[in-house]
């Protein structure tokens, strides 16, 4: 059967419904949880649902092509796979080879986390033509973090994911209580094996500033992804210090409670490093074909997703990964149709939005 034709799993919310059956509530909840009250979390979503659609019509939309670049890279649509931690608590066979694969199969650049329960060259084994982003992080050891880029420069990883908003982990009330083992004491197959534990625990760097993404920089000849920056006048230190894109992203709203919707925030940052020639993505939240829209009209070069993949692993391993890409991509190409583009070229700010404008319209 085609993968997109499956009466249980029509749209990226039936998987998540179904991992919620499928995992131990501890693993789910660690998967699916925010931060503090979840409001981030929540306005993720809410958010995209605030914004309209306005299409052109009778555009002769027989063809569409998805394809796009990204860091001079082509892929074949424009979303990519954000960086989670420990994905054989979803998928104990495979984990992150699993979703490596089923990014590689649909085009997509697959980010490795670097607490990743699959090794670097694994990954890099079962996708050898597929792009690969390997995502970092400053450690206490900047032997550690060396080591980790220059495994991954050599495995064939394009460009690294530098996350900025973890300088400590955000607070979550709920796993607190529901998942006893914190979040950083990893056991068994759900453990990290990239990096060194102390007593279970990562050991991030509390202490790093913008003089180390300058020492990155000057360190590694990959192009640097800011990941976490949601303000413009971060965004322009990131590109002051050499970053080639950014990622803007509220970590799913799981680190800092109260920071805007990565929809709503989007704009400033892409106003922000004009001129600059650093690209600009965005996650958080993209569960539909018409987020994806939104978020590119709005100025995204690319669109990253993370939990869903996630919740395919759950439910099918690689087979479900790879259903969640089809079901979204084939979302989007029928978007793309619907309001009559048929490249990301003819993709206009004005098709989208802000619910208030209907409301001024009223008046
Ligand atoms: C994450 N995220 C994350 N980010 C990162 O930079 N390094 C990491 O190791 C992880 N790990 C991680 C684990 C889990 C379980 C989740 C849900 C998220 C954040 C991730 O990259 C991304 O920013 C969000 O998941 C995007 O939001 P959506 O698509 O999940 O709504």
């Amino acid at each position: 059967m085609n993968s997109i034709q499956d009466k249980d799993y029509v749209c990226l919310d039936d998987f998540q419904k179904s991992a919620n059956e499928r995992l131990q509530s501890s693993s789910f909840n660690y998967f699916a949880d925010g931060c503090n009250e979840q409001f981030t979390l929540k306005e993720n979503r809410e958010a995209f649902k605030r914004y309209r659609l306005r299409p052109k019509l009778l555009r002769d939309v027989s063809n569409i092509d998805l394809s796009t670049t990204i860091l001079g890279e082509r892929i074949s649509w424009p979303v990519c796979l954000s960086p989670t931690a420990i994905q054989r608590l979803a998928d104990y066979d495979e984990g992150e080879v699993a979703t490596a694969r089923a990014a590689a199969s649909v085009g997509s650049v697959m980010t490795l986390s670097c607490l990743s329960t699959r090794t670097i060259e694994e990954v890099a084994a079962v996708t050898p033509r597929g792009v690969r982003w390997m995502q970092v992080q400053f450690f206490k050891s900047r032997q550690q973090l060396e080591n980790l880029i220059k495994r991954a420069e050599k495995a064939g990883y394009t460009a690294l994911v530098v996350t900025v908003d973890q300088p400590v982990r955000g607070h979550k009330y709920k796993s607190t209580t529901d998942y006893n083992a914190s979040l950083l004491t990893f056991t068994g197959h759900a453990k990290p094996v990239n990096v060194d534990l102390s007593d279970g625990e990562v050991d991030f760097d509390n202490s790093a500033t913008w003089h180390d993404i300058k020492w990155l920089k000057s360190f590694t000849k990959l192009p640097l992804v800011l990941k976490g920056i949601t303000t413009g006048d971060q965004a322009k230190n990131a590109v002051e210090c050499g970053a080639d894109a950014i990622l803007v992203s509220n970590h799913g709203g799981r680190q800092l409670d109260y920071l805007p919707a990565t929809i709503d925030a989007l704009p400033e940052v892409v106003a922000a490093v004009k001129g600059s020639g650093v690209e600009v993505y965005m996650d958080g939240g993209v569960r539909h074909g018409t987020d994806v829209f939104k978020a590119l009209a709005r100025g995204a070069r690319a669109v990253f997703i993370g939990r869903p993949i996630i919740w395919g692993l759950s439910c099918k391993g690689y087979e479900g990964a790879k259903q969640v890409l089809d079901i979204l991509k084939d979302e989007v190409e029928k978007t793309m149709a619907l309001i009559g583009c048929r490249n990301v070229n003819e993709i206009e700010p004005s098709m989208v939005v802000h619910q208030d404008y209907y409301r001024q319209q009223a008046l």
